[in-house]
């Protein structure tokens, strides 16, 4: 089986997004699945959340977008058994790559012409997106098999979601029919509070088994561990945060178990 490639997407910002890549990212790995994040967003905050800095003048994700650099050549090992990164670059040149990815007609599958020359090499691969529903997202979606939408327990959190459905729904009849319309990871959930109560009820009730049984609670430790330069399933093993991810971990991959290799 080749690699399940998942889009973290919401163009809601500071969701959880990046934190879901990085800590789930994490468990999968932790459970013995070879697993890649890729950095679509500008900010690089998975890159550097898991000390991962690449020299100023090294090939990013950018180069690969511009079809200059292979994924493979571009990818870093972080400090964890299994775990890799696919850091973006600092700076503005993901978002001079996006003005040209505008540019472009018809969207070109890029990313997934990136991922498909070495697919063999991954259980996971995990792309963080920006907060938009830009090319850059579109190319994202081109490559994944499904999309995972963080949702913050909080006021509006259902907002977004529609325009979130509607852009995977034109993403899978034009351009990818494998794209699989999302599950949902309810995130910063404080299970105590009516309002967490609330989202999740609704949540559940509009979009029923998508939404993973597990959710992410509201714990320090997650905001903490970026600046470790760790996951929080190192930064604070037994922590809430750690146990949840890798809960959700179990309930993604779901009985199957790594490549052999
Ligand atoms: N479960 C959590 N508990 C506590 N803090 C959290 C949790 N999840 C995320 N955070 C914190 O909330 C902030 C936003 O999270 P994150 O960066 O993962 O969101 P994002 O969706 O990637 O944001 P952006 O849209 O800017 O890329 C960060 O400071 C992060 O450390
Ligand atoms: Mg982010």
């Amino acid at each position: 089986m080749s690699a399940a490639v998942i889009a973290i997407s919401l163009q809601k910002g500071g969701v959880g997004k990046t934190t879901t890549a990085i800590n789930l990212g994490a468990a999968l790995a932790e459970l013995g699945f070879r697993t890649l994040i890729i950095d679509l967003d500008p900010q690089g905050n998975a890159s550097s959340g898991l000390g991962v800095h690449p020299p100023e003048d090294a090939p990013t994700i950018a180069e690969v977008l511009r079809r200059e650099e292979t994924l493979e050549n571009i990818v870093e090992p972080t400090a964890e058994k299994n775990l890799f990164v696919a850091p973006a670059p600092t700076g503005q040149m993901l978002a001079e790559v996006e003005a040209q990815l505008v540019a472009e007609m018809f969207p070109q599958p890029r990313l997934k012409d990136a991922i498909d020359a070495c697919r063999d090499d991954w259980d996971y691969v995990l792309l963080d997106c920006p907060p938009t529903l830009g090319r850059l997202t579109v190319n994202a979606f081109m490559a994944a098999d499904e999309v995972l939408a963080p949702v913050q327990c909080q006021y509006f959190a259902l907002e977004g979601l529609r325009d979130l459905t509607a852009v995977v729904q034109q993403v899978k009849s034009a351009l990818n029919p494998n794209l699989e319309i999302g599950r949902y990871l309810l995130t910063m959930s404080e299970g105590a509070k009516k309002l967490s109560q609330e989202v999740e009820a609704d949540m559940r009730q509009a979009y029923g088994s998508k939404v993973f049984k597990n959710v992410i609670p509201y714990n320090v430790k997650l905001a903490e561990a970026p600046s470790s330069e760790r996951s929080v399933l190192k930064h604070a093993s037994t922590s809430k945060g750690a146990k949840a991810y890798r809960a959700v971990a179990k309930e993604l991959s779901n009985g199957r178990s790594p490549k052999a290799r």
